[in-house]
């Protein structure tokens, strides 16, 4: 018997728009459905990743060029696709991932200015061409959701007394933002069929229920079997 390949659900959005929560609420809700669903982030999906996340978001690494940058958000993501994404879908198990390469767009192609054809380029060539099933592209005011990244990562580095914080977007200035959202907006325009923006603002229990419901529509309703 073959078994059916596994779905590839990502997410997206601003940092600190309530991604990470709304992802777990979402692979608690499938597993109910009895499904295999594994949850993983970028940068940092897989052990090398975590080495490559650690210098991609700590504030003491200075001097990164915008194309090394992205360059080392590719290596993560071709680590994260042959070691664990592709052969998760393969085995049939779901896969629900915390940012993949729309992130690159916003923040490489749209932040630091590099360009969308670039970022679409490398993931043509590293990334296998696996392209999400479905996108949730979380939206809310840009001021309210950096602001509470930033306060999450003065907590988590007072929690952990780690070394190395991951500050160092959250230090990017408000036009940075304007030009990551812009380009995520943009990319939902450009893949409508993929991308569904869901408003972030609400209560977390209502936004939850938007997502599932965006995903019975997708993936269990009348005509997808
Ligand atoms: P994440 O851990 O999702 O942070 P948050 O929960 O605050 O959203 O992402 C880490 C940071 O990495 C975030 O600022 C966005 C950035 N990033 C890129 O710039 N390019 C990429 O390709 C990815 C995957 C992340």
């Amino acid at each position: 018997m073959t078994r059916q390949r596994g779905k590839f659900i990502t997410f997206e959005g601003l940092d600190g728009v309530g991604k990470s929560t709304q992802l777990n609420k979402l692979a608690v809700w499938l597993r109910q459905r009895g499904l295999d669903v594994i949850t993983t982030p970028e940068p940092g999906g897989t052990e090398i990743g975590q080495r490559l996340r650690s210098v991609l978001l700590s504030s003491r690494t200075a001097g990164l060029t915008p194309r090394a940058e992205l360059a080392m958000m590719f290596a993560d993501r071709a680590q994260h696709v042959d070691e664990l994404i592709l052969p998760a879908l393969e085995r049939g198990q779901w896969v629900l991932c915390d940012r993949f390469t729309d992130s690159s767009e916003a923040y490489q192609g749209g932040g630091r200015e590099l360009g969308s054809e670039v970022v679409l380029e490398l993931h043509r060539i590293l990334c296998r061409d696996l392209h999400p099933d479905l996108t949730i592209l979380m939206l809310s005011d840009p001021a309210r959701s950096l602001a509470r990244a930033r306060r999450r990562n003065v907590e988590d580095a007072r929690n952990t007394q780690k070394q190395e914080d991951e500050n160092r977007f959250e230090q990017e200035s408000r036009n940075f933002y304007k030009r990551v959202l812009k380009t995520y907006l943009d990319i939902a325009k450009r893949e409508p069929g993929r991308v569904v923006e869901v408003q972030a603002s609400d209560p977390p229990a209502k936004v939850h229920k938007l997502i599932t419901s965006i995903v019975e529509k997708r993936f269990f309703g009348p005509g997808t079997r």
